[in-house]
């Protein structure tokens, strides 16, 4: 390191190998991971929380500071994007996963647990105590790589909760070191009392308009599901945001088949999450639409569900990202080097595709590629220091963390070299 105190923003550093994934179409669709090779020797700079230099050692231009730290048998990637998480929440959910052991379904407990228990949960808590809960989740993220990651709502299940946990959402984003943007999941779940119809009308006619008015959000999501929404209220979900110049993102075909994949294309989604059960013309649809697939394998794992035709979705050309999914609910991990792991052994993905569907193409789906996603000059400097020279280790040994240090926007925000 050029200066040794972790608030420094400036730096430099010499890797075993570089894996910047720069250069190449945002995003990437199918195999293409645009840098396959890993550079070895590869060298960083960064200057006041921005990259001026990724590439080979040799190539570093003379500066006046000092030494780049060598990192010996050390990967340095681009950090972690998490585009799909459900922080901030409140409370755990361990009874129904134990329950879900003993033969109930998601569907089972959802009624008189599951999103409505989460919601009840946020309510009886106070702002200070929801903060205090997800802040040091948020640092266990940057223990585990993640520079940036979306935040939702969905928890709230009324206009002015919905609203709440938004305001709550920008106040954890300042309080974090990653970069983050904030998703309104405007129809999570029918609230108790009230019609289906009512609550999707009142989301579009006063939420989504009262969340932009405010500035409190950055997309809109939706939960199609036979317990949750249907493809027309994706439709009216999509144009009550596009009306309001926010991109929509769709929970689609999650644990059935309902078509939310081919109407997440159609409303020109920016994503379609989870895909479990997406259905052949799906996959057709997200090979050549504009709409991400956002690949959620570990809720795949805690709910013990199929994992959806994978080779299928690249063979198509779809861009594909990976996320956690973290929430208390269906997937209870915010581990990126575990989601990388599943990814590769249970929905088939190369290491370096993982990779790349955890790096570049989520930063697309959050709005943020511009600024983040891969190294290269002009860049956030968010990078990883791996403890091991390989990336392929990452997912070969799952329940290991191979992160030695974290650095978001130049700073070191977790562990040390
Ligand atoms: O993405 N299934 C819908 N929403 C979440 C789970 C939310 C919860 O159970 O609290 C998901 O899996
Ligand atoms: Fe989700």
């Amino acid at each position: 390191m050029t200066d040794s105190a972790s608030d420094s923003r400036s730096g430099s550093i010499v890797a075993s190998t570089l894996i910047t994934l720069a250069g190449g179409p945002v995003p990437r669709r199918g195999r293409d991971v645009a840098t396959p090779e890993a550079l070895r020797d590869g060298a960083l700079v960064w200057e006041e929380g921005l990259i001026t230099y990724a590439g080979p050692a040799e190539g570093l231009p003379p500066g006046p500071g000092p030494a780049p730290t060598r990192l010996e048998g050390a990967c340095v990637i681009p950090g972690f994007v998490d585009c799909h998480t459900h922080l901030p929440f409140f409370g755990w959910r361990a009874e129904e996963f134990e329950a879900r052991l003993g033969g109930r379904t998601y569907r089972d407990l959802h009624g008189e647990g599951g999103i409505y228990r989460s919601a009840r949960l946020l309510t009886e808590a106070s702002d200070e105590e929801v903060l205090a809960f997800c802040r040091p989740l948020a640092g266990e993220m940057a223990a585990h790589g993640t520079t940036a990651l979306e935040l939702k709502t969905g928890y709230g299940l009324s206009v002015q909760a919905e609203l709440h946990q938004a305001r709550l959402a920008r106040r954890l984003a300042a309080q974090i070191p990653q970069a983050s943007v904030v998703t309104l999941l405007a129809c999570h779940a029918v609230p108790q009392h009230m019609e289906r119809e009512a609550w999707v009308q009142a989301a579009c006619d006063e939420l989504i308009p009262a969340a932009a008015q405010e500035g409190l959000v950055d997309a809109v999501d939706v939960y199609v599901e036979d317990i949750a929404f249907t493809v027309d209220d994706l439709a009216a979900v999509a144009a009550a945001a596009a009306r309001v110049g926010l991109p929509v993102r769709c929970h689609a075909d999650q644990l059935g088949a309902t078509g939310a994949t081919e109407a997440a294309v159609a409303a020109g989604a920016r994503s379609a999450d989870h895909l479990n059960h997406v259905s052949a013309d799906g996959i057709e649809a997200l090979g050549s639409g504009r709409t991400a697939a956002v690949l959620l394998p570990a809720s795949t794992l805690f709910l013990r569900a199929s994992p959806p035709s994978v080779p299928a979705l690249l063979n198509a050309g779809a861009a594909v990202a990976i996320a956690s999914d973290f929430n208390p609910g269906t997937s209870p991990t915010l581990s990126m080097p575990e989601v990388i792991a599943v990814a590769c052994t249970l929905y088939g993905l190369s290491p370096l595709e993982a990779l790349t569907a955890a790096t570049v193409n989520p930063a697309w789906v959050l709005g943020l590629s511009d600024r983040l996603g891969t190294l290269e000059p002009g860049k956030r400097a968010d990078f990883v220091v791996l403890d091991t020279d390989a990336f392929r280790m990452v997912p070969y040994r799952p329940g290991h963390n191979p992160v030695v240090a974290t650095y978001a926007a130049g700073r070191l925000v977790a562990g040390g070299i």
